[in-house]
């Protein structure tokens, strides 16, 4: 099994430069210039810190500038506590002696101790089991481990930086998280600003973006923001945050590249997550025909230039920009809106919306009870 690991080892005598360096913190609006500086003060000092801040702000990068800042000679190394089965998360953690567990065939070092004079981030610290919850704080308390099955106490030299994207006071209230290690963990707590709060990032964090995304693929011409579409990106609410908006850029990058992107552009086939609701085909190609992305549209059309809905294939690259999806709940909602959407453009015929959808009727009105469609009130 591969879990999440990130280790960077900056050498001690790169340290001072890579202090220097530019943040790897992009943003200059005011939230996040009060971030830098926060990080800036806290990286140097031994205290534990707690980044909380929706999905996607950016807490995986502020963990690791606040290492980059601390000048620790040792790793920066993270683990992800909602990755690893609950019963892992210890001998990861701690590491174990040969024969300390069926299957312990040599021994192994754990995180805490890889991390020994550099940086541990715990991320989705929520999500860590009661029992371990305890085993932490004592940890912190003493700066030694033990290995699974060892008997050897090692003190080390730890920094933690822990992140979460849940409430964890209200899982200390319900008592999931343990109260004194939540406060001791907490010791300097800083909040990732959403993007909402600081849309005007957004030009910033595009430039940014697609300068990464050309040392990739220098052969690929960037999209051009108008100004019109950075009007729409900033009136946009973002609930996957600068994530999604290194997904919009990406889909710039396939449907634009090379070409100015306008402000329509962005709310009709940047930001465009679902499939249009229910209508005609003529109302679905209109507003296809709308969308000015010419060579795009030809991928979404077929031989006949008859409109296509997203490929599937589209969906590969889901958990490069996410973390879940309710695959259940989203192909329900697609099967409602096409049966819903054949139903209507059939004029309420469940025999000729099953044969538009490719279903034997009995199969479609199986389906519609199931899905509690009504047949729609045709006038
Ligand atoms: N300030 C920033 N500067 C540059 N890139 C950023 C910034 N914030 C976020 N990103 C980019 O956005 C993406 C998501 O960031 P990150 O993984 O750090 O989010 P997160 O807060 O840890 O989310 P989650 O809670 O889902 O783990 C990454 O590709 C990261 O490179
Ligand atoms: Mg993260």
């Amino acid at each position: 099994m591969k879990f999440e690991t990130v280790v960077s080892d900056i050498g001690s005598s790169m340290q001072n430069d890579a202090r220097q360096a530019a943040s790897l913190i992009i943003g200059e609006s005011p939230k996040m210039v009060e971030l830098k500086r926060l990080v800036k003060i806290v990286g140097p000092s031994l205290a534990p810190v707690m980044l909380t801040g929706e999905t996607g702000v950016g807490k995986d990068i502020v963990a690791q500038e606040i290492h980059r800042q601390s000048l620790r000679s040792g790793p920066f190394i993270a683990i992800n506590c909602a990755a690893i089965p609950a019963e892992l998360l210890e001998s990861e953690l701690f590491g174990y002696e040969k024969g300390a567990f069926t299957g312990a065939d040599r021994a192994r070092m754990g995180r805490f101790e890889m991390s020994n004079g550099g940086t541990l981030f715990l991320d989705e610290i929520g999500d860590m089991p009661l029992a371990l919850q305890s085993k932490l704080l004592r940890v912190l308390e003493n700066h030694c481990i033990q290995r699974i099955g060892g008997n050897r106490e090692m003190k080390l030299d730890l920094r933690l930086v822990c992140a979460t994207h849940q409430k964890v006071e209200n899982m200390v209230e319900d008592g999931r998280f343990r109260a004194d290690l939540y406060y001791r963990l907490a010791t300097f707590p800083i909040e990732v600003p959403t993007l909402l709060e600081r849309c005007d990032d957004i030009p910033t964090l595009l430039d940014a973006m697609t300068l990464t995304y050309l040392e990739r693929q220098p052969d690929v011409a960037a999209p051009r923001f108008s100004d019109g579409a950075i009007e729409a990106l900033k009136s946009h609410h973002w609930p996957g945050n600068v994530r999604e908006l290194r997904n919009v850029l990406e889909r710039a990058f396939v449907l634009f590249s090379g070409r100015e992107v306008t402000g329509r552009n962005v709310t009709e086939n940047l930001l465009r997550l679902r499939l249009p609701g229910p209508g005609s085909p003529e109302e679905l190609d209109a507003l296809w025909q709308a969308a000015t992305f010419d060579e795009g549209i030809a991928a979404l059309s077929d031989p006949q230039g008859r409109t296509l809905p997203p490929a599937p294939e589209d969906f590969r690259d889901w958990f490069l920009h996410h973390n879940d999806i309710d695959l259940r709940g989203f192909i329900r909602d697609i099967e409602v809106v096409l049966i819903e959407a054949a139903l209507s453009a059939k004029g309420g015929l469940v025999s000729h919306a099953a044969e538009a959808l490719k279903l034997r009727r009995t199969t479609l009105i199986e389906k519609m009870k199931k899905l509690m469609i009504e047949r729609p009130y045709i006038g």
